[in-house]
């Protein structure tokens, strides 16, 4: 039997590991190291680093390895990559880079090479799609898009699409909600023969507190650090973590020669926040979850898209299956179209006319006009998206203060 004594859990493990206080002259919390450049303690240390780095040689057990230059990591990245791993769920390796998409980069350009294809669910993050469809295709990648949430069509199509390098999911989609089941996407790749093609998870609506794509079966999970990780809206960053820790030596040495890492200040940062995502999240979640059961019985409301109002059964199933809460994100269909979406968010006063989510604050925006704008109108129809759609990120407020305000906000539409 384990000893359990011995195993701590995430949020003391989260305050406790990955830092030494006798490597920062005894400060109780790490320290700024700022130098882009590191002095070697010998011309063979210097030369060990270096066969480690190049891959010329295995790291020994407990081997203390000098640094070297802060493109390929530094003290602040490695901390931080140590304490955001009892974070996600069965992962034990992460790296740290200084957006969501040059996370998603990494990984996609560590995974795929010309003449492979990539299935991504759709609607994605706009910027996500961008990438496949203006850098990856031209590159000589395929990618072939999936409506979010159509279990057997995804799974049909992973078991078809030739040469299948990734199978990239973002659940739930943005700004939908609509839920996509990971087990039987991961079920469906261990179904084709051949190399086994890699499940990625971009996991920033719901994790790390409420959805764990490593223990349905992913590789790599990935985050926009930006949203709920730092949770303040004054950082950009992202993370990538795998269970099988060799899947992040490739991305880590792209990581290098792109120039992608999180910068020192922006770790420590985000380091202070990570033992607080888990209360942020759930008093978001608990907040949304009250508005959006309310706001749904408005008249001036057609309808809201929500974990808990789901109608279909399929995306019932999946929220039951795969998320612990329905996490902080709702969508307000208005009656009235434009204008009346327009005009809820002139008269808004608590909540913040803004992109991006996952703050403390209160966001809100139309993403037909801003996030989505780059669709075609097929894309629109297909992904689910309409000009009477507002996206709500819910933040920290008392939920009265917030109902409060959309109901005021709705009066004058
Ligand atoms: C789901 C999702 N993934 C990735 C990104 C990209 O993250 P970043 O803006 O940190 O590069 C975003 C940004 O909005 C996002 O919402």
């Amino acid at each position: 039997m384990a000893d359990t004594k011995n195993v701590l859990r995430p949020p003391t493990e989260v305050l406790t590991r990955g830092f030494d206080p006798s490597l920062s002259v005894g400060s109780a919390r790490p320290a700024v190291f700022r130098s882009s450049t590191y002095v070697f303690s010998s011309p063979e240390a210097a030369e060990r680093a270096f066969d480690l780095m190049a891959g010329r040689a295995q790291l020994d057990a407990d081997e203390q390895v000098d640094l070297v230059y802060s493109r390929f990591n530094h003290p602040n990245s490695q901390i931080l990559e140590e304490q955001i791993v009892p974070l996600e769920t069965g992962a034990t390796s992460a790296l740290v880079f200084n957006t969501g998409m040059s996370a998603i980069m990494a990984a996609l350009m560590a995974y795929l090479k010309p003449g492979q294809s990539v299935v991504f669910t759709v609607p994605i993050y706009g910027g996500t799609q961008k990438l496949i469809q203006t850098f990856l295709e031209p590159w000589g990648v395929k990618g072939i898009p999936v409506m979010a949430g159509q279990t057997e069509a995804i799974a049909e199509t992973i078991r078809n699409a030739p040469d299948l390098g990734v199978v990239l999911i973002e659940t739930p989609a943005n700004p939908t909600v609509i839920m996509t089941d990971i087990r039987k996407a991961v079920d469906a790749v261990a179904e084709r023969s051949g190399p086994r093609p890699l499940v990625m998870v971009d996991n920033t609506m719901m994790g790390p507190a409420f959805q764990h794509p490593l223990m349905l079966g992913a590789d790599i999970v990935l985050y926009s650090a930006t949203k709920y990780l730092s949770g303040f809206s004054d950082l950009l960053g992202g993370v990538a973590l795998a269970a099988d820790a060799e899947l992040m030596k490739k991305m880590r040495s792209l990581r290098s020669l792109f120039g992608t890492i999180l910068q020192p200040d922006e770790c420590w940062m985000l380091d202070q926040r990570l033992p607080t995502v888990h209360l942020r999240m759930n008093k978001q979640s608990k907040n949304a979850q009250r508005i959006a059961e309310r706001l749904v019985r408005h008249p001036k409301v057609k309808r809201i898209l929500y974990p808990t109002l789901f109608e279909d059964a399929e995306q019932i199933r999946i929220r039951l299956a795969q998320c612990d809460y329905p996490g902080a994100m709702f969508t307000l269909e208005l009656k009235g179209g434009k204008p009346a979406a327009f005009d809820f968010l002139r008269n808004i006063r608590i909540a913040r006319n803004a992109v991006s989510l996952g703050g403390v604050e209160t966001l809100i925006c139309h993403p037909k006009t801003t996030t989505h704008s780059g669709f075609t109108e097929a894309e629109f129809a297909a992904a689910g998206i309409n000009e009477s759609q507002v996206r709500v990120s819910v933040g920290i407020e008392d939920w009265r203060d917030l109902l409060s305000d959309f109901e005021q906000a709705l009066e004058a539409v």
